[in-house]
């Protein structure tokens, strides 16, 4: 059996402002994986920056950025076998146009034609990526 995992996932501006909290969380929930830290906060550039630095020098970078600093997000530590891989996949694909219908991205995100892709949720990629970001935001 493998070990439990935690994985962070973000609650972005979009899915605050559009009321989702209480949407995403339940899927989480329904899903089989339990919260086990959580956390309503406005961003600090630092904390972005250091979340972000993989995407440093992308075209769509500092939009991410002033996206992210646009509103408070909701930071959740979720745990349960498999979690990382498994949020991804509840989350769907990055852009939300693509992304399956039954996934929290192709349920109830869209396109708006802005520089960057506002997609609701992040999730961490990797056990590294997980420890790594669940230290910034906790
Ligand atoms: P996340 O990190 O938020 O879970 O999303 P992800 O792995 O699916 O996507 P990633 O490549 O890590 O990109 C981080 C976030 O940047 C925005 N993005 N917009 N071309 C674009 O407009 C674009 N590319 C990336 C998205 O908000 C994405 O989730
Ligand atoms: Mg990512």
């Amino acid at each position: 059996m493998t070990e439990t995992q935690n994985t962070l996932v973000l609650v972005k501006p979009d899915g605050v402002a559009r009321n989702l909290i209480g949407e995403i969380i339940a899927r989480c929930e329904a899903k089989g994986y339990q919260v086990t830290n959580l956390k309503l906060l406005q961003p600090s550039q630092g904390l972005l920056a250091a979340h972000y630095a993989e995407h440093e020098g992308k075209p769509f970078y500092q939009p991410l950025i002033d996206f992210m600093s646009s509103g408070s997000v909701v930071a959740i530590q979720l745990t349960g076998h498999r979690v990382i891989e498994g949020f991804r996949s509840l989350a769907g694909a990055t852009d939300p146009t693509v992304a399956a219908p039954g996934t929290i991205r192709g349920d109830l995100g869209r396109d708006w034609g802005l520089k960057v892709q506002q997609n609701l949720v992040h999730g961490s990629d990797s056990t590294e990526s997980a420890e790594r970001e669940l230290a910034l935001w906790f």
